[in-house]
């Protein structure tokens, strides 16, 4: 039933309602009539502007509910000036599908017309530096990413030579932009790897609010924020050409989240440093606050374990802050029945090298969560400053 056919009666429209919904209907005065039928207010048409000093979907906040990430390998005898139409090609479709319109080669206005907040980011591996001729330029870090003691790494989910994280509040929408993206993207490229993550569903919490993980942890309570310094923690500073850009360190971390469920609560909360139900410190405060590992209690001890997630990796210099956009992966139960889930963790910072080099070094050396963490998957990329309209992403290097 429209609400126009509400409004105005008729047999079969009266016979469908209940007398309390007609009484509602009858009692609008005539100002309040509506003259057309009312569009419904939803997410679908929200969009994140594309051009500007960053790329998009990094500090876009909350993260959107959905994401993909797929690694590209550019093809054997791919140079600079390939590389130059690709990125043109992948900065045009992303353009229009962040405004909510189809890449210039669909026919799908429908599919497009549901942007809810799309974002494209880019991000640069050492391959494809190296294509261009332009090796010198790729930081360090991203280059030589160092393993760590605990690195389970399987190349299925590792590396590439441009990494592309598509995020939207409607999944519908991260497989359209995805297969258009991959699809423009092949002559040039072939895909290495794909992965799949969500969070919480728009509507189902206050915008802003921390998303749970698949353990049930609010993740992300002690994220830099706009008033605490999220610019300074993201954005290079150069010198350079990544000024204005980001890192960003993907890892795929697998976790036994059945033997989560039987370890008790107190004991999950102990191995994090923070409360399950609100996130909020052991160590007294609300979610946001910072947890303080220098706390004891009325018998001199420690309130937070050495060994607490939150203690290992809490920041010990600027330089180390991260902003993660995490989102959870499930890919079902397994052959075996068993759960195969875990973290898409995404970390985003001006320089991996000071931020999640030194944090993951201390996690593998010693963390309580690693009783249930494996990670499987890693890729380090350098992602390029946003893109001024007229111009394609990357310009600035690939042009340079
Ligand atoms: C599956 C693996 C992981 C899980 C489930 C996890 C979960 C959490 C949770 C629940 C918190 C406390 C709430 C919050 O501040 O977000 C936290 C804090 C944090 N995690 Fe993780 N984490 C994981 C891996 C990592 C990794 C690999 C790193 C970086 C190398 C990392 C860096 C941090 C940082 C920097 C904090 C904030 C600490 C603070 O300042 O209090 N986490 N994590």
């Amino acid at each position: 039933l429209s609400r126009r056919s509400l409004l105005v009666g008729g047999a079969a429209g009266t016979a469908a309602l209940g007398a309390g919904t007609w009484a509602i209907a009858r009692g609008l005065d005539s100002a309040q009539q509506p003259t057309a039928d009312p569009v419904p207010q939803t997410y679908a048409e929200q969009t994140v502007p594309f051009h500007g000093t960053h790329q998009p979907g990094v500090t876009t906040l909350p993260a959107q509910a959905h994401a993909t990430f797929v690694a590209l390998d550019l093809r054997d005898g791919v140079d600079r000036a390939q590389a130059v139409r690709m990125l043109r090609l992948l900065t045009d479709n992303t353009s229009r599908l962040m405004a909510g319109h189809r890449p210039l080669a669909s026919e799908d206005v429908e599919l497009a017309a549901r942007p809810a907040r799309l974002t494209v980011t880019v991000g640069f591996g050492a391959g494809l530096f190296d294509a261009a001729g332009l090796g010198r330029h790729c930081p360090v870090v991203v280059r030589h990413f160092p393993s760590f003691a605990t690195d389970r790494l399987q190349p299925a989910w590792s590396g590439g030579d441009v990494v592309l994280q598509v995020c939207s509040d409607e999944p519908t929408t991260v497989s359209f932009a995805t297969r258009w993206l991959v699809r423009d993207a092949r002559p040039f490229a072939k895909v290495r790897w794909a992965q799949r993550g969500f969070t919480q569903a728009r509507g189902t919490e206050q915008d802003g609010t921390t998303m749970r993980n698949v353990m049930g942890m609010r993740d992300g309570s002690a994220n830099p924020s706009p008033q605490t310094g999220l610019d300074d923690a993201v954005w290079n500073t150069g010198p350079g050409w990544l000024t204005g850009g980001s890192m960003l360190v993907l890892r795929r971390i697998a976790i036994d989240v059945e033997a989560w469920d039987d370890f008790g609560r107190e004991g999950r909360q102990l191995a994090i440093g923070r409360t399950l139900d609100a996130g909020a410190p052991l160590t007294g405060g609300a979610e946001h606050d910072a947890i303080d590992p220098t706390k004891t209690d009325q018998h001199g001890l420690p309130v937070l374990q050495p060994s607490a997630h939150a203690v290992r990796a809490q920041a010990r210099s600027p330089a180390e802050r991260m902003l993660r956009r995490g989102y959870n992966y499930d890919d079902g139960p397994g052959p075996d029945g068993r759960p195969q889930s875990g973290l898409l963790f995404a970390a985003y910072q001006a320089d991996a090298e000071t931020a999640f080099i030194p944090v993951q070094h201390r996690l593998a050396t010693l963390d309580a969560l690693n009783l249930w963490t494996t990670h499987i998957g890693s890729v380090a990329v350098a992602v390029p400053p946003g893109c001024p309209p007229g111009e394609y992403l990357g310009q600035g290097l690939l042009d340079g």
